[in-house]
Order: structure tokens, then sequence, then C-alpha cells
């Protein structure tokens, strides 16, 4: 169905307004790191009217893109004004949040899922701990882990598959200040070039860095290795053909246990609170055009492909425009502070939407003192 509609982007604390159209042009804009507001005009048939071809040197700039040869950059114009349209059709099924150009609007939706994304085994193992039931009736309305300095800044994993490794290092991150008081940043690359962990429910499936991961079998692979090293004794290089530098002797933090969290978002709140940042999958198609706002789309398949961190939650309330607030999760990502809210999405609450609540976990971290 096509219809009218207008929206509002978040510019830091400032809303702007779009303005609604009778006709049917419709106005697509996305933030930009400066103070310039670059509006992308898409008339009815998707074309775009003004000037695709600026818009598409813009971006380049702006993400510093470049391509070997006129062909490839011939072939990229044509994916990024796929993306445009894209953008578009994500924006009429999902109004309250802003989706437009992104750093990955010149890749096609595989190719963005098999570089960026990297979850991989989709069921939880059948011997997996189950997390003990806690009481809900406390819980506070709103909750934030960056503001109780539970939380490193976003990371960016790079052409990499490795999501699932920085769901990892940011839930253990978290557990290990709550056990000790101090934020230390821990190594994806351990991850990635040590932990060959497999899924024994799926003989064959097994963390294998950028080819992807599970955060399950990485706690289960620390818990066994000792612990994790920090990033910067052993810094993320985003490729997977290094060997294993682990040393034993710089474990910065060690898994105590580590446990699944039942769908229910009640518990998956308590358990956030109480236990510090959980690792939680989703299904990542709208965070490719996401810019900011709330992501609750109409539609949205639950088949879990991207690890991240669930790090806090918002209640329903009233944005000082005419859309109604939707209560959120607030979700750490690893593309770095480009990408959405400075590296964080929201997504809402209440209904399990792409899959946010299936899968859970919640680790606990040994108390030890680390003298770096
Ligand atoms: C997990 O470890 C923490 C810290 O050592 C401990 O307090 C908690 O009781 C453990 N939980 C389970 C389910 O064993």
């Amino acid at each position: 169905m096509h219809q009218s509609f207008s929206f509002f982007i978040v510019f830091s604390f400032l809303f702007i307004s779009a303005i609604s159209s009778e006709t049917e042009t419709e106005t697509l804009s996305v933030r930009s790191d400066g103070d310039q507001l670059i509006r992308q005009v898409v008339d009815g048939d998707g074309e775009l009217r003004l000037g695709a071809e600026h818009h598409f040197s813009l971006f380049k700039r702006r993400f510093g893109k470049s391509y070997g040869s006129q062909e490839e950059h011939d072939y990229r114009f044509k994916v990024f004004k796929a993306n445009i349209r894209r953008a578009k059709r994500h924006q009429k099924l999902d109004p309250s949040a802003a989706h437009g150009v992104t750093q990955f609007s010149d890749l096609t939706a595989s190719e963005f899922r098999r570089t960026y994304l990297g979850l991989r085994g989709l069921r939880l193992p059948s011997d997996a701990n189950k997390a003990p039931i806690l009481p809900t009736d406390d819980l506070p309305a709103d909750f934030d882990w960056r503001d109780r300095g539970a939380v490193t800044p976003p990371k960016n994993q790079g052409s990499c598959g490795s999501c699932w490794s920085f769901s990892t290092t940011g839930a253990l991150e978290g557990a290990h200040f709550l056990a000790t008081g101090e934020l230390i940043s821990l190594s994806e690359q351990q991850l990635v070039d040590c932990d060959h962990e497999c899924d024994p429910d799926e003989p064959g499936s097994c963390d294998s860095g950028c080819n992807g991961g599970l955060m399950n079998s990485a706690f289960e692979y620390t818990l066994k290795a000792g612990g994790l090293m920090t990033e910067k004794d052993y810094p993320y290089t985003g490729t997977d053909r290094g060997t294993c530098k682990f040393d034993k002797t710089k474990i910065a933090a060690s898994v105590a246990n580590f446990s699944v969290i039942s769908l229910n978002e009640d518990q998956i709140a308590a358990n956030l609170v109480n236990n510090g940042p959980l690792a939680v999958a989703i299904n990542a198609v709208y965070m490719q055009t996401y810019v900011s706002g709330v992501s609750c789309p109409y539609i949205c398949s639950k088949r879990l492909d991207h690890g991240v961190l669930l790090v806090g939650y918002g209640s329903a309330g009233y944005a000082p425009v005419r859309m109604k607030e939707k209560p959120y999760w607030i979700i750490k990502n690893s593309w770095g502070e480009n990408w959405g809210e400075n590296g964080f999405y929201k997504i809402c609450r209440g209904r399990n939407i792409c899959g946010v609540d299936s899968m859970v976990s919640t680790v606990a971290a040994v108390h030890t003192t680390f003298q770096q």
C-alpha cells in the first residue's frame, strides 16, 4: 500500500521534523557527521530525483570509499541506488526509527550479511545451563549500564564476521566490572584466533573467526582456556589468518559460569539489572539502513544472524513530536561509533522483535584483581 507519511530524525537532542506530503514525493533524511543535513528526495517510482551521483559522492567522501575500477564504481553506484529504495521501504515498515544512508549503503544484502554479521549456529546447546528465575517486582522503569561504568566504547569488527566475539567480550567486560569494580577492554582477537569450540548438538559447527561463531561456545572456550587477555595485550586485527597468541600469564578476566535466560522479557530485564550486560542474538536486516530512533518494524524475521550486547532499556514515553515512543532495549553494536546512535541501536521491547529475546545469555566473572 502506498501512503504518505512523515517521520523525524533525532539529531543529538534535537528533533527535526520532516515534511509530510500529499504528493507522491517522499523525503529520506540521513544524519551526516557534520551539522549539515543531507536530504535525499525520492519520487514515487523510487528513482532518485535530485542528483543520485551527488549523493553517491557525498557517501563516498563521508565514509572514505574508493573503488578499484570504473566497472566496480558503476556497480557500487547501482547497489547504492537500490539501497536508497530499500531504506525507503524500511522506513515505511519501521516508522519509529530513521532509515537512510549508512556506511553499508554500497553493499548488497548478502554481502552485508556475509561480511559484517557472523552468527553461526541458530540453536542453543541443549545442555546449556538455565539461568535461575529472578524476582521482577522492583525493576526500575529505565536502566542503562553505560551510566554505571560497565560498558566500554563501541568497537569495530571491520570486514570480518566476528560479531559473536564482540558480544562475548562485552558481556564478560560487564560481568568483570560487577565482580571487581574495574572496566577492562577484553580481546576479541583471542577468540577469533584461538576459540574453535564446537556445538555439541551440531557436529562440524564450530567457532571460526571471521566466518562466524556463537557466544555460548565462546563462553565455554573462555571457561576452559582460563580467561581472556586485554584488548591491549592481544589487539584486534580483524583477520583470522593469524595463529593463536594466547598467553595464560596475561589473563585479565575469567568466566565463573554462564547460563541462558528464558524467553521472557521480565526475566531478561531482571538478569540485565542483576548480572550486567547480556549477550544477545538478533536478526540484523533492518540494521543495514538504521540511522536512529527505536526500531520496531511491523515485519521482521526471527532468523538470528548477528551477535550484540544488551546494555539497558527504556520505558514507554512520549517524544516531543507526535509519535509515541515505545519501550525499547538499548543494544551495543560492533560497527564503530559512526553507525546508528553513536554505535548503539534501540529496538522495541514487547514482542520478541527480530528475535531479540530468543537467545540471551548471562555470564558471571571470577573475582580477580588484575595488575597491569
Ligand atoms: C556464578 O558465579 C557467580 C560468581 O562466582 C556466583 O555468585 C553464582 O552463584 C554462580 N551462579 C551459578 C548459577 O552457579
